[in-house]
């Protein structure tokens, strides 16, 4: 049993290491620089028989994970599309944990569930979405799509006079899926999970940046009688591309199908009124999916789904038992949204982040984000080779190294040496990627940190990774 003493003692030794990490992470190398066979050599010791006195485990957990940590803290990491956990979101996720609260309804956990009644309205009025609207508290975007998705399929079918909930999917009317050549891969998984085989989806042509064409889509679309999914996407994984949702939604809502939109990272541009337009017209759609644990630096994991029809959701998802008692006063209960009972209370942590960015600093960041890329643009792309292959309208750069006329192999040697150069200077974290065929270094400028001054030392060692690569 541990007492209070321990308990102290362990988590003051957390946050020690904590603010090392938080106030070193900054200065660190941005590569983990522990090898896989150190960390097992690390953490794989015998189970002990009895155990460990609290600080001690603490400090071995410290210990073992050193250099084992991506640091996506770090003001100049930009290898994934991933947030850089607020510190007030951190602490707050400290209290959620020492709460510990089970954030399945009202009454298991009143004020987790009013947090999430409280900071759900608030991103609906961020991101400028009817206020009627019901939303989940997910692990993330590919989690959010899935509770979208299963709400899609059953008020499609309810709509045709079937009973999913009670018949069941075999026999059920077929639903047709369309989607991007250029969708993200979770969006295929979710569809998979869903029992939606390669048979029932329709793929639909992109342009250069990966935006569905929409005569594609008109094309195909009326070529199906039956009910409809149309998945859209607002920020495309390698050019933050937003699909022309003015143009594509009123041919879906033509043929009554159900629009969901999956912008993990690309929604909140429609919080900063300069990037808003991109996102034009995309509230006309039936269902959004947005992360907190990307742009909006939420700590992990954080993810929303936000749904139009409210008794579609709730009919789609809820968990009931006689055990899960309600009283008419009760707040919003979170598990007849999502489809897990159980589970971290996620709405403290919303909470506190947008209570300490503000709409005002919820848009400075998008802003700041958003100029950034341009700026890195800019220092770029005068230099001969070096090719830009996106248009930069957010926060993404898919950058190509070798000149137009070179082989594909070559350019992509080039690329692929550039990314090396900056993994080994360590003072830069950007990985590459393929990309319509061809290898891409992807820069993505999303922690909250990152500013003009990083851009320019980005700028700085690529150039000089290209100088070296290109004179070889
Ligand atoms: C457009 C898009 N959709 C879905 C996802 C998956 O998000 P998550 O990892 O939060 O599940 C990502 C991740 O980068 C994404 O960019």
């Amino acid at each position: 049993m541990t007492s209070q003493k321990e308990f102290k003692a362990a988590a003051e030794k957390a946050l020690e290491h904590a603010l090392v990490w938080r106030d070193d992470g900054a200065k660190l190398p941005a590569f983990p620089l522990a090898t896989t066979a150190e960390l097992r050599a690390r953490f794989d010791v015998d189970l002990p028989a009895q155990g460990l006195n609290p600080e001690v485990v603490i400090d071995n957990l410290a210990r073992a994970a050193e250099h084992g940590l991506v640091n996506n803290t770090h003001p100049n990491f930009y290898a994934w599309v991933q947030g850089a956990s607020h510190p007030v979101g951190v602490a707050a996720d400290i209290l959620t944990s020492a709460w510990g609260q089970n954030a399945a309804i009202h009454q298991t956990a009143p004020a987790a569930a009013i947090a999430e009644e409280v900071s759900g309205k608030w991103v609906l009025e961020l991101l400028n979405l009817p206020p009627e609207c019901s939303f989940a508290f997910a692990t993330g975007a590919t989690m959010a799509s899935f509770i979208c998705l299963s709400v899609a399929r059953s008020e499609l079918l309810h709509r045709l006079g079937y009973d999913l909930e009670l018949e069941g999917l075999i026999g059920a009317p077929n639903i047709q899926v369309f989607l991007g050549e250029e969708a993200h891969a979770t969006i295929l998984s979710d569809l998979r999970y869903l029992g939606f085989g390669r048979k029932n989806l329709v793929f639909i042509a992109v342009d250069n940046q990966g935006r569905m064409q929409p005569s594609d889509l008109e094309h195909k679309l009326g070529k199906c009688n039956g009910p409809k999914i149309v998945i859209l996407q607002a920020g495309h994984i390698n050019s933050g591309a937003f699909d022309p949702f003015n143009e594509i939604i009123p041919l879906c809502k033509a043929q009554n199908a159900w629009v969901h939109v999956d912008g993990a990272f690309g929604l909140w541009a429609r919080a900063a009124p300069s990037l808003a337009h991109l996102g034009e017209g995309l509230e006309l759609a039936d269902s959004w999916t947005v992360d907190g644990h990307k742009w909006l630096q939420v700590p992990y994991d954080a993810g929303y789904a936000i749904v139009k029809h409210p008794e579609a959701h709730r009919r789609a998802m809820d968990i009931s038992a006689s055990y899960l008692v309600s009283h008419p006063d009760d707040g919003r209960n979170p598990s007849q949204f999502g489809p897990e009972l159980s589970r971290r209370a996620r709405g403290f942590s919303l909470w506190a982040v947008l209570q300490a960015l503000g709409r005002d600093g919820v848009v400075e960041m998008l802003n700041r984000h958003h100029e950034c890329a341009i700026l890195l643009q800019q220092r770029l792309v005068r230099t001969p080779g070096i090719r830009i292959l996106n248009e930069v309208v957010l926060n993404q750069l898919a950058i190509a190294f070798g000149e137009e006329h070179e082989e594909l192999e070559k350019r992509n040697q080039m690329t692929a040496a550039v990314s090396q150069k900056i993994r080994e200077e360590n003072k830069n974290f950007a990985l590459g990627a393929k990309w319509k065929n061809q290898s891409i270094l992807r820069i993505s400028i999303i922690s909250q940190l990152t500013d003009k001054d990083d851009i320019e030392m980005l700028a700085d060692s690529l150039l000089r990774a290209w100088d070296a690569v290109r004179s070889t």
